[in-house]
């Protein structure tokens, strides 16, 4: 099955295609944490050209706005967040997308930085309830899942990594001790929110710093997040934007190794997809292709790809979105110079936006 245009349930939820919106850091939202009109007009983009799943730019779970990863991070860390966050689900589903929260925690990248392997197992054991807290403020918001960041460079994908993980309590220590904090997470959200709720989990392909050999590892995390009650599993890396340009698919044959362990776990891939060809061959493996810098140059490129037989994204993959936006006020290369962006990082020096 590699039609991207054909319908997916996710459990409970029955998403229309198989084309994710990755989470995507816009940098429109406000310096108090809230949601912008510039963000929602940015939803009503992404969900107006058919993408059937949407997932928020990852959203801070600690209360404190001094430790998100950056001054226009979005918090859903406070109650008080609750009614602005409802615009969101509340605009994609205008256009029957499904509406994903990314729900994370900066750790030593964020403003003011934690160190995972300083703080005791009781702060530890308080972020983990940060994180549920999240999903049920995520639930009251309208959103139909959410998603655990524990990819990339944040601290839950600290914690999976062998190497860089030092703990000597429960959360360290063997591989089972690392993946814990996750499945606690996991397990807590379910017991809060039931089944109605989707969870699905973003996770790096390569949980060590060499990269290597460690497919077992993967897998082993992946039959654990599976037992605890995942939806979907993202397969990403920390490794997207050190990338040959015209690689593609980059994490591919981790992401397929999984979905072959347990052909009953939604398995997503990301990172390297930004083409018809890409997106099929994706699909020939897993079961949903996941786009961020595609949609973030082109929120229109599905449409495009169904309508006008557009077989490759503009995106040259050169990583200049993620510093563009506080010098130029763009959000890509090929612009346009954004209002928002203007506003907030126009009359601040760069040193102090990010
Ligand atoms: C500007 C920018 C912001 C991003 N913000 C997030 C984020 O908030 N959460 C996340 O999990 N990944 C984030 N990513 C990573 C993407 O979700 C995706 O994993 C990565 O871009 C590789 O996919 P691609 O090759 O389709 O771009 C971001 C990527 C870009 C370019
Ligand atoms: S700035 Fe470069 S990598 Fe980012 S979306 Fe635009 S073309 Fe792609």
């Amino acid at each position: 099955m590699n039609n991207p245009f054909s319908p997916i349930t996710i459990n409970k939820l029955r998403a229309k295609n198989r084309i994710i919106r990755s989470a995507t850091n816009d940098h429109l939202g406000n310096i108090d944490a809230t949601v912008s009109d510039a963000q929602i007009d940015m939803y009503d983009k992404l969900a107006r050209n058919e993408i059937g799943t949407i997932i928020t730019g990852h959203m801070s779970v600690d209360p404190d706005l001094d430790r998100r990863a950056d001054i226009v991070q979005l918090s859903i860390g406070n109650d008080s967040m609750i009614s602005g966050l409802s615009r969101i689900p509340e605009k994609i589903h205008q256009y029957g997308a499904i509406a994903v929260a990314q729900i994370s925690h900066a750790g030593s990248r964020g403003l003011q930085k934690i160190d995972f392997n300083q703080i005791t197992t009781s702060e530890l054991e308080q972020i983990a309830e940060w994180f549920a807290d999240a999903a049920v403020r995520a639930q009251k918001a309208g959103f139909d899942a959410v998603e655990i960041h524990a990819a990339h460079w944040y601290l839950l994908a600290g914690i999976l990594n062998a190497d860089l993980n030092k703990r000597t309590d429960v959360y360290g220590g063997d591989a089972d001790s690392r993946i814990k904090i996750v499945t606690d997470i996991v397990r807590s959200i379910k017991e809060r929110c039931g089944k109605s709720l989707g969870i699905f989990v973003k996770i790096n392909a390569h949980n060590t710093l060499k990269a290597d050999n460690d497919l077992d590892l993967l897998i082993h995390y992946a039959s654990k997040l599976r037992d605890a009650g995942i939806d979907l599993l993202d397969v990403s890396g920390m490794s997207f934007t050190k990338q040959p340009r015209d690689a593609s698919c980059y994490f591919i044959e981790s992401a397929k190794a999984v979905k072959k362990a347990f052909p009953d776990l939604t398995v997503a891939l990301v990172g390297g997809i930004y083409s018809r060809e890409t997106i099929e061959r994706t699909l020939e493996a897993v079961d949903m292709a996941a786009m961020g810098r595609t949609l973030l140059t082109q929120p229109d490129f599905l449409v495009k790809m169904r309508d006008e037989d557009l077989q490759k994204s503009r995106c040259i993959r050169c990583n200049k979105c993620f510093e563009i936006y506080k010098t130029k006020f763009e959000r890509c290369i090929f612009g346009p110079v954004n209002p928002k962006l203007e506003e907030t990082f126009g009359t601040k020096e760069p040193a102090d936006a990010e």
